[in-house]
Parts: C-alpha cells; sequence; structure tokens
C-alpha cells in the first residue's frame, strides 16, 4: 500500500510471460501501436505520445532537457521533494527557476502562480507538479493553470506520475503542452517505463532546438513512431507487454468510472482515519485522491508502527520524506485500489494503533469506512486479478 510501486494485475504480469521479440518486427509495430493509441486515450489527447524505458525521473529529465535553454525562466510551484527536485533539473539545464514555495502539506494558491506568470512575462515554462508524492497534495487549478499558460504563451508541463490515471487530467483540453506519467502508479503496471505526452507547440519548438541529449530526444522518439512504429533504441519489452495489458485494462473500465474509484477509495481512506482519531496532513481542498498522507498521534513511533503493520499485518505503507520523517504516513490509493484493499488497511492500521496503546473504535470506523466504499458497487469495476 505504498504510493508507487502498486499492485499489478495477474493479467498485466503475465502479459510479460512471452517470448522476446524483435524491436524491428512486425509484432513489435502491432504491439506499439496499441500502446501509443491506448496512451492517447489515457492522456486524452490526439497529440504525439512517446514511451522510454526509463522511470518517471528519466521522463521529467526529458521533459527538462527537451523544453528548457540556457537563461530561461521557468515558474515552479515547489511545495514537496518532486517540485524541489523539478526545479533542481532546470537549474541543471540552465533555467532560471522562479519557485512558488509552500510548507509542507499545503500548496501554492492559484493567486500567487498568477502573479509568477504577470511578474515573469517572458518566462518559457510552467512546471507543476499535480500531485505531490511527499505530501499528499494535489493541485486542484491544473485547468486554470493551463489558461494562464496559454494566456502569457507560456509552456505547459505537467509531472502527473502519481496523477494519471488516478484523477482528472484531460491533458489536450487543459492545454499541458508536455504530460509525464510512469507505468508503477496509477496505470498498475511494473516499474520501468515512463509515458509522455508531447504537443504541437512543444514538438514544433523540439524539432527547431535539438536536446542536448540522444536518448531523451523526444522528437526522435515521435519520428521513429510516425516512419517505422518503432523506437530508437531497444525498449524493454516485457515492459512494454505490461503496459500494453495495463492500458487495456485502464480503457476497458474507462477513464472516468476510474477515476471516480480512486476518489470513492481516497474519500473512504480520510473518513475512516477520522473515524480512528487520525488527522490528515492536508486540508480537504488540496488533499490527494491518491496518496492519503495522516498524521501520526503524539505517543506513536514510526518506524515501530510500520514495522508491525509490515510484519504482524502484511501491510507496507510508506513514511514521511525530510522534515516530515516521522510524523506522518503516507497510504498509496493508486491503480488496482478497491474496497478490500481500504478495509484491509485501515482495519490493520487500527489494530496496530490499539495494540501500541492508542484508545481507538474500530467498530465506528469500519462502519463509516464501509458506508463511503458503498458508491463502488455502482461503478462495476472488473475484477482483473
Ligand atoms: C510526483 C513524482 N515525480 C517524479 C517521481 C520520480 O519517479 P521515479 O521514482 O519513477 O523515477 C515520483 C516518484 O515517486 C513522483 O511521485
Amino acid at each position: 500500500m505504498i504510493p508507487g510501486p502498486t499492485n499489478v494485475s495477474d493479467r498485466v504480469m503475465n502479459a510479460m510471460i512471452s517470448p522476446i521479440i524483435s524491436h524491428r518486427s512486425s509484432d513489435f509495430h502491432q504491439l506499439y501501436s496499441e500502446i501509443a493509441e491506448g496512451a492517447q486515450q489515457v492522456f486524452e489527447t490526439t497529440d504525439d505520445t512517446v514511451v522510454l524505458t526509463s522511470s518517471g525521473t528519466g521522463a521529467i529529465e526529458a521533459s527538462v532537457v527537451n523544453l528548457v535553454r540556457p537563461g530561461d525562466e521557468v515558474i515552479v510551484p515547489v511545495f514537496g521533494e518532486f517540485g524541489q527536485r523539478l526545479s533542481e533539473s532546470i537549474e541543471l539545464a540552465g533555467g532560471k527557476p522562479i519557485l512558488i514555495e509552500a510548507p509542507l502539506g499545503e500548496a501554492p494558491t492559484i493567486d500567487s502562480i498568477e502573479e509568477a506568470f504577470e511578474k515573469h512575462k517572458g518566462a518559457k515554462a510552467v512546471y507543476v507538479v499535480c500531485n505531490e508524492t511527499s505530501t499528499g497534495v494535489r493541485i486542484p487549478w491544473l485547468k486554470h493553470i493551463g489558461e494562464l499558460a496559454s494566456k502569457y504563451g507560456t509552456l505547459f508541463v505537467a509531472d502527473a506520475v502519481s496523477y494519471l490515471g488516478g484523477d482528472e487530467l484531460p491533458v489536450e483540453q487543459w492545454g499541458v503542452d508536455l504530460c509525464v506519467t510512469c507505468s508503477q502508479k496509477c496505470l498498475a503496471a511494473p516499474p520501468g517505463l515512463s509515458l509522455l505526452s508531447v504537443s504541437k507547440k512543444a514538438r514544433k519548438f523540439i524539432e527547431e532546438n535539438p536536446p542536448m541529449s540522444k536518448f531523451f530526444d523526444l522528437s526522435n522518439y515521435i519520428r521513429f513512431y510516425e516512419r517505422k512504429k518503432e523506437t530508437p533504441f531497444t525498449p524493454s519489452l516485457p515492459l512494454y507487454r505490461a503496459i500494453h495489458e495495463a492500458i487495456l485494462l485502464v480503457l476497458e473500465e474507462g477513464m472516468e468510472r476510474r477515476i471516480q474509484r480512486h476518489k470513492t477509495c481516497a474519500n473512504a481512506f480520510y473518513q475512516g482515519f477520522k473515524a480512528l482519531g487520525l488527522k490528515p496532513l492536508v486540508e480537504e481542498e488540496i488533499r490527494s485522491n491518491t496518496v492519503i498522507a495522516i498524521r501520526y498521534p503524539q505517543n506513536i513511533d514510526d518506524k515501530r508502527f510500520r514495522k508491525m503493520l509490515d510484519e504482524e499485518f502484511r501491510i507496507t505503507v510508506a513514511g514521511g520524506f525530510g522534515d516530515l520523517a516521522g510524523k506522518i504516513f503516507r497510504v498509496g490509493c493508486m491503480g488496482e485500489i478497491s474496497s478490500h484493499h481500504v478495509l484491509a488497511t485501515l482495519s490493520a492500521v487500527a489494530s496496530v494503533l490499539k495494540l501500541q496503546g492508542e484508545t481507538v473504535n474500530i467498530d465506528e470506523a469500519l462502519r463509516i469506512t464501509t458506508d463511503h466504499l458503498r458508491p463502488l458497487k455502482s461503478l462495476q469495476q472488473p475484477l482483473s486479478t
């Protein structure tokens, strides 16, 4: 139950048990075409999509080296670990990050973001972590940021690594020029692949200003796909099989129902934890539907709590990053997430708290959680495992 890698269904795991084929064969052309077309539906765009054999960090770096040139001003809201890493990548590429910072557990206001656009009219791009995995904060103003980017002629890049497939991001409609996600989070495939969508505007810029990178040159990937339905370099074939199956599962369920399932499970988690007397780190307006960050009660020790949860109940959750280490635990609410994951996690957390001396009302928490999971029934999610 960590915020990625997430649980992977048998269907996706089994898809990897197939012969290693030539990546220059017609079998691969078909496989890759189906992935690229499926990815367009996941990103909700008619623009190009690219699959990289790299984890999310590679794709984030690709988004930076393809668009940022020395001296470029880049607006970056920073409200946790992944925004911080993003700003460092921009600096490494010679860009000048314009930081809009917020304390851990909070998000920069849309007014402060708008102010940055107004103050830095020539900014080349805005890079936004949609869902800050380290704090469980989601940005609810992505559509508005897209409108600002369009108004000011700024490229809009979204780090949707722990967001896409679990929350709302119609990439083309909201004007995202580069959207980055990866295999091991809400898409519920094994780690090792990342996916990007590239708008026409971003593609034009990259073609006219090739990046200082061979492996991450996105226009090269797009050209190879257009001409041959191939990747420029050897792809991870088993992972391509896995993402192919994972995308099929997403499309069978439908994006709308999938997002609703994530929201329902997240809400059930928040309500259930509240009933146990636990406090979320994040205010309701900006709290994540995919990463649930919960504060520890005063007398609970992070390591001891997670060790017992892991060893006695076989439920693994994540701790906090940096200043939040020891103060919160984080639960992944992504991908395959369903009522049994929510109830098993909640029951186990309640039991560990009780065993470690807290007074908790398990019965009430289970009743409330079960109530809030009820809408899942009407979503008729397919059984994938
Ligand atoms: C928001 C966000 N961005 C980027 C990354 C980096 O991805 P990876 O660990 O796959 O390199 C992560 C990983 O958790 C993330 O949550």
